[in-house]
């Protein structure tokens, strides 16, 4: 096979898909138009993950903090996520992909929000990739939601408990956490989960994010040493 997939395959990818406005802006075309191109972007995506066998794959689309745009581009942003969400589902059945939209469901438009829920069930069945849309959501929300609902059961706080009530624990942490567009910041995109993961720069804006970008940040992965706390020689020598 051309462009082979790299020999150690990350379990999770997580991407941050920044860089569509500069995009847009480098050919004249409004913000939105990028926007639009980060979706196209997104399907390719979503395709070569299925293809090269990555299990889950987590996307940052629209943060917290989005809000704060010109109000024309938070609606737009807005529509095309409703539109995606009607658009994408046959394709997404048939490549066998399970879609969970993660972040906070209150302060989305009802229409939305029925959308998102009607997506993810006719997706529930997908067993190929499961993809996670994060979608008005902030790493900082997302710890603050986990703490509130153990102090309303009254649970202790450990990590694995606190782990256990975020929003992303139906998996596990991405090993590799790709960020598009030269920004090399996290922006409150999954700030527990990334504790151990391998961070990938690239300056590719994400419209322009393609196959061969997907390979390159799989074959960079594939050259990293996970070392969590041990010593370079504990882990080559196969230290449990
Ligand atoms: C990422 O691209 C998409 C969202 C944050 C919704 P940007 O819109 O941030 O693109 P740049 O960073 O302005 O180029
Ligand atoms: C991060 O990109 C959020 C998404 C990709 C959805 P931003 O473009 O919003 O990040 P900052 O503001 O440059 O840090
Ligand atoms: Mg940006």
């Amino acid at each position: 096979m051309n462009g082979t997939p790299a020999a150690v395959l990350p379990g999770h990818v997580a991407i941050v898909m920044d860089g569509n406005g500069r995009w847009a802006r480098q050919r004249l075309l409004p913000r939105v138009a990028g926007h639009r191109a980060g979706m196209e972007a997104l399907r390719r995506c979503i395709a070569h993950a299925v293809r090269r066998g990555v299990p889950i794959l987590t996307v940052f689309a629209f943060s917290s903090e989005n809000w704060a745009r010109p109000a024309e581009e938070v609606s737009a942003i807005l529509r095309l996520m409703a539109q995606a969400l009607i658009d994408e589902v046959p394709r997404l059945q048939e490549a066998g992909v399970a879609l969970h939209v993660v972040g906070q469901r209150a302060g989305l438009p009802a229409d939305l929000v029925a959308g998102i829920e009607q997506a993810e069930r006719r997706t529930a069945e997908g067993c190929r990739l499961v993809l996670n849309v994060c979608f008005n959501y902030g790493g900082r929300w997302d710890i603050v939601q986990a703490a509130r609902q153990l102090a309303a059961r009254g649970e202790p706080i450990t990590e694995a408990s606190l782990a256990a009530a975020l929003a992303l624990a139906h998996g596990p942490d991405p090993d590799l956490l790709i960020r598009t567009g030269g920004e090399q910041r996290l922006s409150n995109f999954v700030l527990w989960q990334a504790a151990y993961s391998e961070l990938y720069f690239t300056d590719c804006l994400w419209p322009a994010f393609d196959e061969a970008e997907f390979d390159r940040a799989l074959a960079a992965y594939a050259q990293r040493q996970r070392r969590f706390g041990r010593t370079p020689e504990q882990v080559a020598a196969g230290a449990a």
